[in-house]
Formats: C-alpha cells, sequence, structure tokens
C-alpha cells in the first residue's frame, strides 16, 4: 500500500482506541468487516444516485459493485452511501427545483461521514452538477463516474434520440402527420436500454464536461451505458480513488480556471446544451473559481461545432463513443491552441498526456475543425433593455434566417395560458412573430423549468413552420432545438423588463450584435414598472420558500447565495 501524503481523515474516527473509536468501528463491524479494513486504509465514499424513480440511473448498482472492486484492488475501504436522485422526467415541477437540495445533501453527507475520498456516480441530467457542486463544497479528493448514455433508438429502421425526437415526433402528432398508435410505439423503440438521454442533451453535456474538466477518466462522457467498457471505467475509478487520497488530489487541484475555461470552449465543439450554462457558473462558484457569463461568448467564439450529434445534428452518443468520443475533440481544441493543455485531471495527468494521439475513427460523426459540422458554435450571450443581465441563445440550434429579426411579440404571462394558446387557431400570430414567456424563471416556475422552447402554434404547423424566435427566462431541454432566447436574466417574477412586455411590443433579435432589444421607450417601461404587480410567491413554507426566498438568477448559476464557496472537509466534533 502506498503511503499518503498526510493522515487520513477517517483516522478521527476509526484509528480512536477509546468509547468513541468502539462506536465508529463497532456498527460498521455487523457488516463483517475484519479489523484490518478500519487500520490505516483510505475510506472511499461512493456516492450513489441510483433510483427507480430515476430510470436514467437504475443500473448505477452495477456500476457501484465495480467501483467497489476497485477500491478493494487498491487497498481501500468502500463505503456506498445514496444521495436524493434527480429523475428528469419524472420530478415535477421541475428537477431543477431539486438541484440546489441535492447539493446540499452531497456536501454535508460526504463532510458528516469518516471520507477520505469520493466516487461520484452521475447520469441524468441534473444528478451531475448536484454532485459536482456538493463535493466542490466539500473539496476532498473526488472522481466522478458518469452512467453514460443508453443505446440508440431505434424506430421501424429510423434512428430516434432521445428528446429530440419525442418534441419533433409530438408535433407530426399535433399536425395529423402521425397516428397514436405510431406515437406508442416509438415511446418503447426510444429509451430500449439502460443509461441516459443518448442524444447531445444535457446529461451527454454534462458527461462531457466531467470529463473536460478533468474530474472523469478519459472517455468518460460517451461510453454507452450497457457496454462492458463502463465497468471497467468505473472499476479504474475505483483504484484510481484510493491513490488521489494518498497524493491528497483535492477537487480544488483539479477545478481550476483552466479547467473551466477548457469546459467552456468544450461545450461549443460538441453543441452542448444551454442548461451547462447555469450549471458550470454554479459549480464555479462553489470552488471559488471566476467565471462569468461573458466568459461563454468569448472562451467559445473561436470554436467550431465538430460532432454530428442530435439535437443539432444526425447522430447519437453511440456512434460518437465508437468514432474516439471526446478525446477526439479535446485534442482538435489542443491541435488548434483552445485547450488549457497543463489543466490537471484526475488521471494525474494533464488533459494534452491524455488527448494528444486520440484517434478519430469515423470522420463524419467527429468532424475535423477545417471542416468542422457547424462553424462558430458557442453559445451567444444577448444583452439589451429586454435582458440587462443576458440571456443566452445557442446558434449552432437556431435557424439562420431568424438570427437577424423583428417581429410582433406575442406574450403568455404562464406556461398554462401558453399551452392553451398554442392549440386555439383564434390566437393572432404568424411566423415571423416573436413568442415570450414569462414567469418561469428560477423564482417563478419555480425552478426555471425546461419550458422555453414553446410549441409552434397548432394552425403555423399546419402552415408548415417548424421554428420561430422565442424568448423566456426559462431554460429548454438540452435535447431540445430551435431559435431560442432562454434564461433572461432578471427573470419577470424578479421584476426583470421581460415581465412589462406587452403582446403588440416589436422586439429586435440580432445575435451577431449580440443583441435582445423591446422597442419601448424608457418612460413606457417606467409606467408598466409602476403599475407591475408581482406575481404571489408559490410557496409560503417548505423547501420551496426557502428556494424562492435565496436563490440566484440565471446570470449567477441557479444556486442558493448562502452555498456560493466551500466549507472543506473539517471533521466535525464528536457525536456522543
Ligand atoms: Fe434522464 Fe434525459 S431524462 S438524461
Amino acid at each position: 500500500m502506498s503511503e499518503h501524503k498526510k493522515g487520513l481523515r477517517s483516522e478521527a474516527w476509526f484509528a480512536r482506541q477509546d468509547k468513541m473509536g468502539f462506536y465508529y468501528r463497532s456498527f460498521l463491524k455487523n457488516r463483517g468487516f475484519p479489523q484490518d479494513q478500519f487500520e490505516g486504509r483510505p475510506v472511499i465514499g461512493i456516492c450513489n444516485t441510483w433510483s427507480e424513480l430515476n430510470p436514467c440511473n437504475s443500473h448505477f448498482r452495477t456500476i457501484a459493485e465495480h467501483v467497489r472492486f476497485g477500491v478493494l484492488d487498491a487497498g481501500g475501504f468502500p463505503l456506498e452511501f445514496p444521495v436524493s436522485s434527480l429523475g428528469e422526467v419524472t420530478m415535477r415541477p421541475t428537477a431543477m427545483l431539486f438541484r440546489n437540495l441535492a447539493a446540499m445533501d452531497v456536501e454535508e453527507g460526504i463532510r458528516a461521514h469518516p471520507l477520505d475520498g469520493v466516487v461520484l456516480l452521475m447520469g441524468c441530467d441534473k444528478t451531475t452538477p448536484a454532485l459536482l457542486m456538493g463535493a466542490a463544497s466539500a473539496d476532498l479528493p473526488t472522481i466522478g463516474v458518469s452512467g453514460g448514455p443508453q443505446l440508440r433508438g431505434v424506430y421501424r429502421g429510423q434512428i430516434i434520440g432521445s428528446g429530440t425526437n419525442i418534441i419533433s415526433m409530438s408535433e407530426q402528432l399535433r399536425a395529423g402527420e402521425i397516428t397514436l398508435e405510431e406515437f406508442h410505439e416509438a415511446e418503447g423503440a426510444m429509451n430500449r436500454s439502460h443509461g441516459h438521454c443518448m442524444t447531445m442533451g444535457t446529461a451527454s453535456t454534462m458527461a462531457s464536461m466531467v470529463e473536460a474538466l478533468g474530474v472523469g477518466l478519459p472517455e468518460n462522457a460517451a461510453i454507452p451505458a450497457v457496454d462492458a467498457r463502463r465497468n471497467h471505467l468505473a472499476r479504474m475509478a475505483g483504484r484510481r480513488i484510493v491513490e488521489m487520497v494518498h497524493e491528497d488530489l483535492v477537487l480544488s487541484k483539479i477545478l481550476t480556471r483552466p479547467a473551466f475555461e477548457n469546459a467552456v470552449r468544450t461545450l461549443a465543439a460538441i453543441g452542448g446544451s444551454t442548461n451547462a450554462v447555469v450549471h458550470l457558473l454554479a459549480i464555479a462558484g462553489r470552488i471559488g473559481v471566476e467565471l462569468t457569463l461573458d466568459d461563454f461568448d468569448r472562451l467559445g467564439r473561436d470554436v467550431h461545432c465538430l460532432v454530428d450529434l442530435m439535437p443539432s445534428g444526425r447522430f447519437l452518443m453511440e456512434d460518437f463513443y465508437y468514432a474516439g468520443g471526446l478525446p477526439v475533440v479535446l485534442r482538435a481544441l489542443g491541435e488548434r491552441g483552445l485547450l488549457k493543455k497543463d489543466a490537471l485531471t484526475a488521471n494525474g495527468k494533464p488533459i494534452w498526456e491524455n488527448v494528444q494521439n486520440a484517434p478519430c475513427w469515423n470522420k463524419e460523426v467527429i468532424t475535423p475543425f477545417e471542416a468542422p459540422f457547424k462553424p462558430d458554435a458557442g453559445m451567444a450571450i444577448l444583452r439589451g433593455n429586454l435582458a440587462p443581465n443576458g440571456a443566452v441563445i445557442k446558434p449552432s440550434a437556431a435557424s439562420p434566417e431568424l438570427m437577424k429579426h423583428t417581429g410582433r411579440a406575442v406574450v403568455f404571462e404562464t406556461v398554462e395560458e401558453m399551452h392553451h394558446a398554442v392549440n386555439d387557431d383564434s390566437l393572432e400570430i404568424d411566423k415571423t412573430c416573436i413568442m415570450v414567456l414569462k414567469n418561469c424563471g428560477p423564482k417563478g416556475y419555480p425552478g426555471m423549468a425546461e419550458v422555453g422552447n414553446m410549441p409552434i402554434p397548432q394552425k403555423l404547423l399546419r402552415e408548415g413552420v417548424r421554428d420561430m424566435i422565442r424568448v423566456s427566462d426559462a431554460r429548454m431541454s438540452g435535447t431540445a432545438y430551435g431559435t431560442v432566447v432562454l434564461h433572461v436574466a432578471p427573470e419577470a417574477s424578479a421584476g426583470g423588463p421581460l415581465a412589462f412586455v406587452r403582446s403588440g411590443d416589436m422586439i429586435t433579435l440580432d445575435v451577431a450584435a449580440r443583441s435582445l432589444h423591446l422597442h419601448v421607450d424608457d418612460a413606457e417601461m417606467k409606467r408598466r414598472r409602476e403599475a407591475w404587480v408581482p406575481p404571489t410567491p408559490h410557496a409560503a413554507r417548505g423547501y420551496t420558500k426557502l428556494y424562492i426566498d435565496h436563490v440566484l438568477q440565471a446570470d449567477r448559476g441557479v444556486d442558493f447565495d448562502f452555498l456560493v464557496g466551500k466549507t472543506g472537509s473539517p471533521v466535525p466534533r464528536d457525536n456522543h
């Protein structure tokens, strides 16, 4: 067993030869652990988000077993523990409402227990940022293991992608182009294996962020959940975390400013989810790295989207893995001077050493930088009198002809009003209009739901319209697409200018100029502000009230104001 650099934190529990040592060892011995498990071995917490209520993480008991084997291989003592799991498709009103709650669970769970290092098992969208945020505030040696994407969806010989084809097929159903029977058949054909969404949606994007940040081992992002190599990676992570404890390689040595710059550029190069913007801001805030909304625009400007994956393109994560996966993308960035090559990663090597020889096996799936799938694909950060603190649009998922456009606003005060209106043929709207949705931000929904990609009104669908400009303080699913302006800050419910937009106002979107402008003069805006009645908060008690009272706006990562920063993992006082 290699020597650790400093005393093990767990010795404050297990090396005690007194009443408290008896407590701490004896109750664990009820599972049959011999005495030597408590002597000088790094205790590794396997932080598991397994839950039957979160189908994307339903295979995590198996992954945890492989991590356990790895920890034992390396002479550690593995102890698995559960934390809140956030199922994107099952939780209402939105899993995002509970991301910060899960992060608190993770942080406090790590600090309160006799752990020297942690393996984070992450999959469905919010589980990854929640665990990274909590672990960042605890700052022990930490390694991330993603659960991996599902196999491709295949429906009647056609490849279908999770989320992306739900959206397109529900539009086809509404337009009368497919039957309800076909719709039901496609449900079973889409999600046909363990794993998370297999498009480059939020889960795959965040798994890629884990790898780009250096928190996970190389290839973490793309190995399918059911591929044996996913279990192999889990075992290697179990071995590696024991070494990381010996090296005192805490998370803050990996989550540095260069690591975040690599993640932001990678986000552009994979055409990743807009959700990663709020999550990366929140994680950076926890670990103490200065990262701003404008960094996403500035760092992403020279970066092309290299991967032809849904929702922007044709292929799926399984294809991405077979083509070489994220190391190929990181290599391409490095060869163009767009990677901080010295950024340290969980395997103890600089990121460049991990990826510099990564081979690409399919140039259709991962295109060369000189002939990219989509040029200049970074997130565009918009500002203007409608979004003084910023808004986000993903140009690679938008329609080029709408990137500069002035249109008449059609405003919905709530998501329910919008859902009713888009199916009502009397709605006064045409394809040149700009749909505006309010009160769906962090405080307003609450939880900033993924409702920003509003459905195209039914009567326009029948005319063949498939995209329009949509503006809101909401997020959208990473599997969604369209000319959708999101994360408008401040949000309407917090009294942002979005609250004062009225149907009939004119709005100009100019992505090249990074501008979102409402053509209403300041005096009129002042009148509307004075007449504005804030919406009644959604909760008078409980967690939701805590959330509404303390959540930060989208430009600051939607974390709680009192959770920004880290406490580390000092050993708490004795419990008896
Ligand atoms: Fe879990 Fe998409 S629903 S990753």
